[in-house]
């Protein structure tokens, strides 16, 4: 068995990117900027984007934090959006989700231009995704598949099982595995909370995407021998022993799913990080493509 290391790979890429960004100031070019919208104190929210904001810093964007509090009306948050579609110095943008009840998530993310859209959510980049065009893919989804190109993961003709059709992640996953490229034209199979004979599909899985956010919901016994298993579950389960008084817990069992792996990834440590990274990436296309437009 061997690890599915995000913490490695996003390093390394971190490093080629700060390299893209020292190009781009010797070339007398403008650092990508990346800013984020955060509404209200959802503690899972602020620590990703805290995140986000010191990976910025690492690489050498420029970011922009904009907080507000969590009673921000929809047309009030619509007004921030429309002030970062139209700002110069943003390259590109994103709103933490969930946002808090009263706002409509879809209104919010169709607001943002899909120029700008490195979260890769606007229908016109999961239009282009589902097409095969090029645009932005949401950031854990092309982390993944970032994963598995680097450790020369075989995916052509594999039975690949995605579980979890989520906007955010299942179905952009299930997609980029079955398009006509590496990392893909493997034969995806989704499964979804109406998903019958699970078990089944599960045994014949060369590769499994646990996207479902059920902690520790693969078991040993759910896996064949030699599988690729990615967990993308990032679940706060609380932990009284811990200071924080919580303990993050993927998808996956580890522990009796690692033996039956070929390779998997460990949470935290593994996707994670990898989503973090690729949305550096697509902000470094994104300040690409607006600069060589000009
Ligand atoms: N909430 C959970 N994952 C994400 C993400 O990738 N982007 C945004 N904007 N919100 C999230």
């Amino acid at each position: 068995m061997q690890l599915l290391d995000g913490k490695l790979l996003s390093q390394q890429i971190k490093l080629e990117i700060a390299e893209q960004v020292r190009t781009i100031k010797i070339n007398g070019g403008k650092k990508p900027c990346l800013a984020a919208i955060l509404v209200g104190n959802n503690g899972a929210s602020e620590t990703y984007v805290a995140s986000k904001v010191k990976s910025c810093q690492e690489v050498g964007f420029d970011s922009k934090l904009i907080k507000l509090p969590a009673d921000t009306t929809e047309r009030e948050l619509l007004t921030e959006i429309n002030k970062l579609n139209n700002d110069d110095q943003v390259d590109g943008f994103i709103v933490q989700l969930p946002l808090p009840k009263h706002i409509r998530e879809q209104k919010i993310i169709e607001a943002i231009s899909p120029e700008k859209d490195v979260d890769g959510f606007h229908p016109n980049n999961m239009g282009k995704l589902a097409l095969g065009l090029d645009g932005f893919v949401s950031a854990t989804p092309n982390g993944i598949i970032e994963m598995l190109k680097r450790y020369n993961i075989p995916t052509e003709g594999k039975n690949c099982v995605v579980l979890g059709r989520s906007n955010i992640v299942g179905t952009p996953m299930s997609l980029l595995m079955s398009r006509k490229a590496y990392p893909g034209n493997a034969t995806v199979t989704l499964l979804h909370s109406k998903s019958e004979q699970l078990r089944e599909h599960l045994k014949n899985a060369d590769i499994i995407i646990a996207a479902i956010g059920i902690p520790e919901f693969l078991k040993g016994n759910m896996v064949k021998e030699g599988a690729v298993v990615v967990d993308v579950g990032i679940s706060r389960v609380p932990d009284a022993s811990k200071k924080s008084g919580f303990t993050l817990k993927g998808d996956v069992k580890f522990d009796e799913v690692a033996p039956k792996c070929s390779y998997i990834s460990p949470v935290p440590g593994g996707v994670g990080l990898m989503t973090v990274t690729s949305l550096l990436l697509n902000t470094l296309k994104a300040a690409t493509r607006r600069h060589a437009d000009k």
